[in-house]
C-alpha cells in the first residue's frame, strides 16, 4: 500500500503538505506537441512520377513505427482511396482514409482533427499549378512538400520548376528520387542536376516490380518487408520524420 502511493508524486507532495498544488509532469507537455499534427504534402506537375505510390508507402511506414496516420486524396482518380479500400486493417497497421477535392480544398482540411493524428499525408492529382490558389492553400497547411521524381529528362523538367516555386513560397521542401536504378549514370547525373535547386531525401526508391504486386492487396512494400526497396522507403519515412521533429 506504501509502495503504492510512493509511486505516484502527486501522493507523496500531498502527503508531505496537502496545501502543495500537484506536480506538473513532463509527459502532459509532450503529449500537448505531440496532438497537433503534422502535413506532408505530394507534388509535382506530372504525372505518374510516383506521388500516390510514395505517398502510401511512407504513410505505411509511418503507421507501422507507431504513428497515428492519415490519408488524404485530392485526386479525383482515387488511387490512394481504392488502395485503401483493398486494406485489411486488421492484418496490417491502421491508416484512416480522407478524401477531397481542390475546389473545396478548405473543407476538405477541416474534415480532419488534427488532434487526432500525428501525420497526414497528402496526395495530389497532377497538374495542380492549374489551380494556384487551392494549391497555395494547401502548401500553406503544408509541415513539408515531398516532390517525387524519375531521373528522366522531362520529369526533371518539370519538377526543378516546381521546386524553384515552392522555395520562393517558402515551403520545406525535398526531391523524392523514385524508380531509379541504383548505381546507375543517370541516377548519379540526377541528383547532382536537382540538388542544385533543391534538398534530395537521402533514400532514393529503386524500381521495383513488387511495387505493382502488394497493390492488389492493399499494402506496401513496407507492411510486407524484407522485399526490395523497402528499407528506402522506410529511410524516407526517418527523413520525414526527423523533418517534422518527431
Ligand atoms: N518505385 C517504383 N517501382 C516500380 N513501379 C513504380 C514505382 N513507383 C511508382 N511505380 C508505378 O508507376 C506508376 C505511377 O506511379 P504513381 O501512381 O505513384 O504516380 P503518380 O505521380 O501518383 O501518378 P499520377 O500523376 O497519375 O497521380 C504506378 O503504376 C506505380 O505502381
Ligand atoms: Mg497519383
Amino acid at each position: 500500500m506504501q509502495g503504492k502511493s510512493m509511486a505516484n508524486p502527486n501522493a507523496v507532495a500531498a502527503a508531505r503538505n496537502p496545501k502543495q498544488r500537484p506536480v506538473k509532469t513532463v509527459k502532459k507537455r509532450v503529449d500537448a506537441i505531440a496532438t497537433v499534427a503534422r502535413w506532408v504534402v505530394y507534388s509535382a506537375p506530372k504525372g505518374g512520377t510516383g506521388k500516390t505510390t510514395s505517398c502510401k508507402n511512407t504513410a505505411v511506414a509511418a503507421a507501422t513505427d507507431g504513428m497515428r496516420v492519415a490519408t488524404l486524396d485530392f485526386d479525383p482518380q482515387r488511387t490512394l482511396g481504392q488502395w485503401h479500400e483493398l486494406r485489411r486493417p486488421h492484418d496490417v497497421a491502421r491508416i484512416d482514409h480522407y478524401e477531397g477535392t481542390l475546389d473545396a480544398v478548405e473543407d476538405a482540411l477541416a474534415q480532419i482533427d488534427p488532434a487526432a493524428y500525428d501525420v497526414v499525408f497528402v496526395d495530389t492529382p497532377p497538374s495542380v499549378e492549374l489551380f494556384p490558389e487551392a494549391t497555395k492553400i494547401l502548401l500553406r497547411r503544408a509541415d513539408l512538400v515531398l516532390v517525387p521524381t524519375g531521373v528522366g529528362r522531362f520529369d526533371k523538367m518539370s519538377v526543378i520548376p516546381w521546386m524553384e516555386f515552392l522555395r520562393d513560397y517558402g515551403r520545406p521542401s525535398a526531391f523524392l528520387l523514385n524508380r531509379v536504378k541504383r548505381r546507375s549514370v543517370s541516377l548519379r547525373e540526377a541528383k547532382l542536376e536537382l540538388g542544385r535547386v533543391g534538398r534530395l531525401v537521402p533514400h532514393e526508391v529503386p524500381d521495383i516490380e513488387d511495387m505493382h504486386r502488394v497493390d492488389d492487396i492493399g499494402c506496401s512494400i513496407v507492411d510486407v518487408g524484407a522485399v526490395n526497396g523497402a528499407d528506402e522507403c522506410l529511410g524516407a519515412w526517418y527523413f520525414v520524420r526527423h523533418e517534422l521533429g518527431l
